[in-house]
């Protein structure tokens, strides 16, 4: 059968509301010609993330109400616990109010000015966090994968002999640990093979250094281990997570991707020394150990979401959906990050809007005409973003996961193919306002003349 078929039915709906096309360009004008500045409401189908963005489950809603909300040794920490250790095996768990406050915590703790974190590459509050207490993020990603064209089965991998070279260079006692984020969200949502994190594990423990994973979409990221890496086929998904798992030494988790809940995180460590440093922190800035940042009922639900996002028939619907939209679309001229990724597809808007150059933002021009002309909202990942350290121009379209439809996702490429039949008549954009940092979140922009 080709048809993808969501693999759950719909309980309780979200109306959307339909703006027409002048709607649509006032709110354009107000908002500056910035997405994020724009009412939700006014947004036909939201795809700017997939972070806290999730429809939980009957099973999800349930265990909220089962939320303990004790203040120490809730019932819900215990349950969150079992989950985690199961999964993952790492000896300490803390949660957190989300993925980049166990970032904080965990390089607060480990780092000192001057240190380095390598990663294949970091997502943005990754390196921020890093930055913050001193230290460097350094990206190693594949050579291969600077080519947005190129079609590698695991274009997130680490470049290994980088890695050696670097430690070499720099001495393992600058380098309190390595990164591997699965999938490597800001290198376009693509995997990590095991093959990889086996290797990164091997150079990781010559030097006596500690491996971390950033493992916010692991459960995707295993789903591309058991259909493209040789041997795993056989696994079940929670086999090969449990295995990506067993290779580190800890991890950061943001439960707003992969968990299926709308807020939360946990930081994972081996190490019993490290462990109790970071459950002083967490007890002074994000709360006491056993709900850290979080309700009990947000533990609950996250519990029950590692879980669920194991499910075979969910993780083939939620890869083969977003490979269909990356599909649907690049297959009929519009240039993608290929292969799909996992999360979001990423199309080059510079390759596909040559004619605008980097300093007149392709992607925020792309992204404020697919908003004008069909309602969706998505993000600039480029020079808006980066400013000169941007190394492409791409616009993401993040898909939530278990909210939209089939259907809505065919509107996305209809709406997609029709904006680039007109490709040539989308002008570029200059800045007008900007704030001194994280410019893409407040800027307001002026459409150029073309
Ligand atoms: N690591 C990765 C790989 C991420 O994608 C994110 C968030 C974080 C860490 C931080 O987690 O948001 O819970 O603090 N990514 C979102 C996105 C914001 O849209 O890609 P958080």
């Amino acid at each position: 059968m080709q048809t993808i078929i969501e693999p759950f039915r719909i309980k309780s709906v979200e109306p959307l509301e339909q703006t027409t096309p002048a709607e649509r360009e006032r709110y354009l004008e107000q908002a500056g010609y910035n997405l994020f500045r724009i009412e939700a409401g006014k947004i036909l189908i939201d795809l700017l993330t997939d972070s806290g963005t999730s429809a939980m489950s009957t099973e999800q809603w349930a265990a909220v109400m089962r939320g303990d909300e004790s203040y120490a040794g809730s019932n819900s920490f215990f349950r969150l616990k079992r989950a985690v250790d199961e999964l993952t095996g790492f000896r300490h768990m803390v949660p957190t109010h989300q993925g980049r406050a166990a970032e904080r915590i965990l390089f607060t703790v480990t780092c000192k000015p001057g240190d380095l974190i390598p990663s294949n590459t970091h997502f943005d509050t990754t390196r921020a966090n890093i930055e913050f207490v001193g230290a460097r993020a350094v990206d190693l990603p594949l050579p291969e994968a600077a080519d947005t064209q190129a079609r590698l089965d695991f274009k997130g991998n680490m470049d290994v002999a980088a890695l050696e070279a670097l430690v070499r260079k720099e001495g393992p006692q600058k380098i309190p640990l390595v990164m591997l984020t699965v999938t490597n969200n800001s290198g376009g949502g693509q995997p990590v093979s095991l093959a990889n994190i086996e290797a990164v594990r091997g150079v990781c423990a010559n030097y006596g250094i500690p491996l971390y994973l950033d493992a916010c979409r692991f459960a995707e990221n295993a789903w591309f281990i058991h259909q493209r890496e040789l041997g795993y086929q056989a696994w079940a998904p929670k086999q090969i997570a449990q295995r990506m798992f067993s290779l580190a030494d800890g991890c950061t988790f943001s439960a707003k991707k992969d968990a299926f809940a709308n807020i939360g995180g946990f930081l994972c460590t081996n190490d019993d020394r490290l462990a109790q440093q970071e459950t002083n922190l967490l007890i002074l800035t994000e709360g006491f150990p056993t709900y850290g940042g979080l309700a009990g009922r947000d533990l609950e639900a996250i519990a029950v979401g590692l879980e669920e996002v194991l499910e075979p028939d969910y993780l083939q619907y939620r890869i083969t959906s977003t490979g269909y939209l990356g599909r649907h679309i690049a297959d009929r001229g519009v240039p993608i990050v290929e292969p799909p990724g996992g999360h979001a597809i990423y199309i080059d808007a510079a390759k596909m809007l040559p004619h605008i150059p980097a300093d007149q933002f392709p992607g925020q021009a792309l992204a404020v005409e697919l908003y004008r002309h069909a309602g969706i909202r998505s993000v600039e990942i480029g020079s808006v973003m980066f400013g000169a350290a941007a190394r492409h121009e791409l616009l993401r379209l993040a898909i939530p996961r278990r909210v939209y439809t089939q259907s809505h996702i065919d509107y996305v490429v209809e709406a997609i193919l029709e904006v680039n039949e007109r490709k040539r008549n989308i002008c570029g954009m200059e800045i007008v306002k900007e704030p001194p940092f994280l410019r893409h979140f407040s800027a307001r922009f002026r459409p150029l003349a073309c």
